[in-house]
């Protein structure tokens, strides 16, 4: 049956909701920042770029509940049967899959608000600039999220690899636990 906790085997529904929202999400944020970022100087590339920025700080919030959540609902510890560098390196990874996010975040945030280009919510909630406009500053916080956010397009590529690992290699249920009770069971 499906559980809202996480178990020994498997992470539950909170957990898993939560993980695919935030991938989905920065799936459709990859493109969004390249196209918004690559138009011509325009109304056009400030409305997508305020789309890109109020998105980002959507993926913030949530990235910020999973942290909050794994701390409640403590994920379930990784097979036995893997051996004990594979389980430092998948916990190294899943770490740096919170930090890399969050600090690329920042960084775009931090670059928004030196540059003046304040992040008006979706239209609806002006949102506070993290520092005081720095024309001067603002191009290294500019290079700071081009880095993180290809750092962890790399990342991903490596927790993707390891997943399909998993599947289609190990064939183990490691990956399969952060998928609905029903595509669990052989
Ligand atoms: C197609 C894309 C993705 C696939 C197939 C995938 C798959 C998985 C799987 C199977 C796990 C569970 C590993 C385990 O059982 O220990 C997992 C965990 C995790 N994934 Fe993904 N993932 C994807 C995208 C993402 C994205 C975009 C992020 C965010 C940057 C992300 C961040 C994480 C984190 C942080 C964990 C560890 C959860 C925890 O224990 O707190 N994943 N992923
Ligand atoms: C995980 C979340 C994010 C991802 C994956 C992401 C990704 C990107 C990408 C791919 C670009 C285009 C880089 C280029 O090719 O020139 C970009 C540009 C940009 N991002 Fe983000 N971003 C994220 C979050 C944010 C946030 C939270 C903000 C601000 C609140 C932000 C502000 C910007 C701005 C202002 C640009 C335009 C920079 C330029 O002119 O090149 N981003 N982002």
């Amino acid at each position: 049956m499906a559980r809202l906790l996480n178990s020994d085997g498997a992470y539950g529904i909170i957990a898993q909701a939560l993980h695919w929202c935030v991938a989905a999400l920065i799936f459709i944020q990859i493109p969004l920042g390249w196209y918004a970022a690559h138009l011509p100087v325009s109304m056009a590339r400030l409305q997508w770029l305020s789309y890109h920025k109020s998105l980002g700080l959507t993926i913030l919030a949530l990235v910020l509940l999973r942290l909050v959540w794994r701390r409640i609902d403590a994920p379930p510890p990784l097979p036995s049967t893997m051996a004990h560098r594979e389980r430092r390196a998948a916990h190294a990874m899943h770490w740096l899959l919170y930090f890399i996010p969050v600090s690329a975040m920042l960084a775009g945030w931090l670059y928004a608000s030196a540059a003046r280009l304040s992040v008006n919510w979706f239209g609806l909630i002006l949102i506070p600039d993290l520092i005081a406009k720095n024309t001067d500053i603002a191009p290294l916080f500019k290079e700071f999220h081009h880095g993180l956010v290809g750092l962890l397009a790399l990342l991903l590529i490596g927790h993707i690899g390891a997943t399909a690992r998993h599947v289609f290699i190990l064939r183990d249920n490691v990956a399969k636990r952060m998928l609905p009770a029903r595509r669990r069971r052989k």
